[in-house]
């Protein structure tokens, strides 16, 4: 066990952060999609603390995040497409896939092995700040043990994590909520790998069709595992109400028996993203039997939403 700190972000703390990550050791921070653990991924050392403090499967591979693109070129070979999309949506809720170049320095580890590579240049001014002072790409999968709901504030990181990250980095709620899409650009389709708040309808204009992974995403991001996101409670999908026992989560006017949680009143999806993980964990309590959610709309962001809706509602294994 390691002492872990909440430290609020001041120019001191920023740094005392970059300097732990430059040592080796942990440290979640915000990114407006959700909290990140982060560790230099250049070190298998440090790569191989992020897995074992998650407890998550090695062959399932993790994003490096850099400051700015001329920091994501330099580790990853991009073609036109890669490039007019980091051009585009970075700094931003949005991962790319591309392959691996000759000389790049990410641990093997954190990319299990294979000849791609996941990167990422997030929006959040802390993350942005602790990366450009770190200055080294910061492997960080959500800072939540494997398999459970991804963190939105620096709490949810201390409740999963508290003894075995240093440091926490308080940035406040996060404000998209879900993770970032995963759009991987190293083969000649563009395939989105997972949902998130940079859709396929705002992709596909500037590169033509987008594919949705289907069963093979199973494949080609391992960590789309099927049971995710995972209160402990069950989960029931699409209810138009509660059952003896259970909570509700509703959405737009299914807003269930009197007293129950909504994502948002008005139906709103954007809302209802940054309100999902929390929602999740307020209503994951004993002396209920399950979360019953209402129906959420197949379209924009709600294509991420009922994603992590599904996986949280999957059988566990
Ligand atoms: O919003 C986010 O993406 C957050 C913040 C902290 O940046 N990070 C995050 O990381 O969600 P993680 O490790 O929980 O999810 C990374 C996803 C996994 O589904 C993984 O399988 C996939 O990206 N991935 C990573 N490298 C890959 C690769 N080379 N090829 C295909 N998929 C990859
Ligand atoms: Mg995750």
């Amino acid at each position: 066990m390691i002492e872990t700190r909440i430290l609020k972000p001041t120019d001191a703390t920023l740094y005392e952060a970059a300097a732990t990550l430059a040592a080796g050791a942990l440290v979640a921070f915000p990114t407006e999609t959700v909290y990140g653990l982060g560790g230099d991924a250049t070190s298998d050392t440090a790569v191989a603390k992020i897995f074992e403090a998650k407890a998550r499967p090695s062959f399932n591979p993790l994003i490096s995040h850099v400051p700015d693109l001329d920091a994501a070129f330099a580790l990853g070979n991009f073609n036109k497409r890669a490039r007019a999309a980091a051009e585009v949506f970075w700094p931003g809720p949005m991962t790319l896939v591309v392959q691996r170049r000759e000389n790049c320095p990410i641990s093997l580890l954190a990319s299990a092995g294979l000849d791609t590579i996941a990167i990422r240049v997030p929006a959040h001014p802390l993350a942005a700040e602790l990366l450009r002072t770190v200055d080294r790409p910061i492997a960080a999968p959500s800072a939540n043990p494997s398999g459970r709901v991804s963190p939105t504030t620096a709490e949810h990181v201390l409740a999963g994590l508290a003894g075995k990250v240093s440091i926490i980095l308080d940035g406040g709620p996060c404000s998209v909520g879900l993770e970032s899409t995963v759009l991987d650009l190293s083969g000649e389709a563009p395939t989105i790998l997972r949902p998130g708040a940079v859709t396929a309808e705002m992709l596909e204009p500037l590169l033509g069709p987008v594919a949705a992974a289907g069963a093979s995403a199973k494949i080609a991001a391992p960590g789309m595992l099927e049971s995710h996101y995972a209160p402990a409670l069950p989960v029931r999908l699409n209810a138009e109400t509660a059952e003896e026992g259970e909570l509700f989560l509703g959405f737009g006017e299914a807003s269930g028996p009197d007293g129950a949680e909504t994502l948002s009143a008005a139906g709103d999806l954007t809302e209802a993203a940054a309100r999902l993980f929390s929602l999740l964990r307020a209503l994951d309590r004993p002396g209920a039997i399950g979360i019953a959610v209402a129906p959420i709309p197949e379209t924009g962001l709600g294509v991420a939403i009922n994603d992590r809706l599904r996986r949280a509602a999957a059988p566990r294994a």
